[in-house]
């Protein structure tokens, strides 16, 4: 089993708030393994932040410049991928992502995502929709891409980061 930590990378998927930034930070140091964070790629590729990109050229630009940075992560190895929560939606990506990563996903639920997202002016989706009702319906909407992209499920809510990535690497 652990012959995976040493050929694979590790994709973090789930919606917006479900912890995959600070996850990918606290696995990073326990595994010793690298982090790639797909936003930040595009963000450094587009030289603009995300925000920026939706209002300027709309979300199928953004779309492909998801599926283009996941492209180019086809060389990674012990990597922590850290994905756009809407990473799944194209399933290419998710093809993409499986050829070299096991994929886990982190779930929360909305009461827990909005706590999480409330303050962040930073995620265009959720802009003028920032309620629990919104968060519930797109995560519903979505909960099939993310269920079946998945290797591993890891709920978050309630949890410490360490006990997230305990669990989480017993189960790689
Ligand atoms: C998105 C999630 C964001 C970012 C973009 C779109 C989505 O990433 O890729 O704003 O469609 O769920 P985070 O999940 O890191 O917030």
């Amino acid at each position: 089993q652990s012959r995976n930590l040493f050929h694979y990378n590790i994709a973090l998927i789930g919606f917006m708030g479900s912890g995959k930034s600070t996850v990918s930070k606290c696995l990073k140091d326990m595994l010793a393994m690298n982090e790639v964070d797909v936003d930040t790629r595009i963000v450094e590729d587009q030289k603009m932040p995300i925000k920026d990109i939706f209002a300027e050229y709309g979300e199928e630009y953004f779309r492909n410049c998801e599926s283009s940075a996941i492209i180019s992560l086809k060389d990674c190895r012990q990597t922590i991928i850290s994905c756009g929560g809407g990473a799944v939606i194209r399933e290419e990506n998710v093809k993409n992502l499986k050829k070299n990563s096991r994929i886990v996903l982190l779930t929360a639920s909305p009461e827990t995502i909005l706590e999480r997202v409330k303050d962040s002016d930073e995620r265009p989706i959720l802009n003028g929709n920032m309620n629990v009702e919104y968060i519930k319906g797109l995560m519903e909407r979505r909960a099939g891409l993310y269920k079946s992209a998945a290797d591993i499920i890891i709920e978050t809510d309630g949890k410490n980061i360490v006990d997230i990535c305990e669990e989480l690497i017993q189960s790689l």
